[in-house]
């Protein structure tokens, strides 16, 4: 019987790291080539959305193809399965490694990269294949009004009202493989403190916000996620 009733963890792109998909913030500042103004922004989308489209047709392709559950996605989830209290799962990244590895309670507060909204209706559909301004909506048949179902900078995240009710219900956060540069999700760990979450801190190096935890774990996703885990069971 683990000791905590309610517990949210906070993913961001640490923890698809070794799943072979790229983190935002490497040393050289890119993504994968493309300063993050130019493909993340809704500002970006109108000026140039064809590089925006193709940027993210490439990292689809990627996921769909080649990039696979690592054993940090697969302790999340086999955690949940067995635990008796309320899990929540908040992540950061748009893939869909979380829900191959089983995952049920799972809130993808930036979007999915696999779905596509209709800027004409605001529907989201399941997308797999590559999107340009050629493709034609499938609810609303018109050229030009599909767009990743991602949320950019400047865009308000999905589903806060759910999140920010887990985080004040929660008696453990755990944080893994986020830097903590970006909020709302940087803030989360202040917000479920305050509440009198415990707050931990699983990342390979220490984070900007890492004096803002009680507990910390650096090393590797794939092994600091279950042992840590473990220990709670
Ligand atoms: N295991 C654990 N942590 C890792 C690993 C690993 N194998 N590899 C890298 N990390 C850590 C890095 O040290 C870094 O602190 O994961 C973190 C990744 O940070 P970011 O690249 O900034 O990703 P994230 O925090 O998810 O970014 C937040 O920014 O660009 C936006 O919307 C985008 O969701 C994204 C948000």
């Amino acid at each position: 019987m683990s000791r905590y009733k309610s517990i949210v963890v906070l993913t961001g792109a640490g923890v698809s790291a070794e799943s072979g998909i790229k983190t935002f913030r490497d040393g050289d500042g890119l993504w994968e080539n493309h300063r993050i103004e130019d493909v993340c922004t809704p500002e970006a989308f109108a000026r140039n959305p064809g590089l925006v489209q193709a940027f993210y047709n490439a990292r689809r392709r990627q996921l769909v193809g080649a990039a696979h559950p690592n054993p940090a996605h697969l302790a999340l989830a086999e955690f949940e399965r067995q635990f008796a209290g309320k899990f929540t799962l908040i992540t950061q990244n748009v893939d869909d490694l979380h829900e191959r590895a089983g995952s049920q309670n799972l809130i993808h507060m930036h979007g999915e990269l696999l779905k596509a909204r209709c800027l004409k209706t605001g529907a989201v559909v399941p997308w797999n294949e590559d999107m340009d301004s050629t493709t034609p909506c499938p609810c609303c048949k018109q050229l030009g009004v599909l767009r990743p179902h991602i949320v950019w900078f400047g865009e308000m995240p999905l589903d806060m009202e759910k999140i920010e009710m887990a985080l004040e219900q929660c008696d453990l956060f755990v944080a893994i493989g986020t830097s903590g540069q970006v909020y709302p999700a940087a803030g989360f760990v202040q917000l479920a403190a305050a509440y009198g979450a415990h707050t931990v801190e699983l990342n390979l190096e220490p984070s900007q916000g890492h004096n803002l935890f009680s507990e910390h774990y650096y090393g590797p996703a794939s092994q600091t996620v279950r042992q840590y885990f473990e220990t709670l069971s």
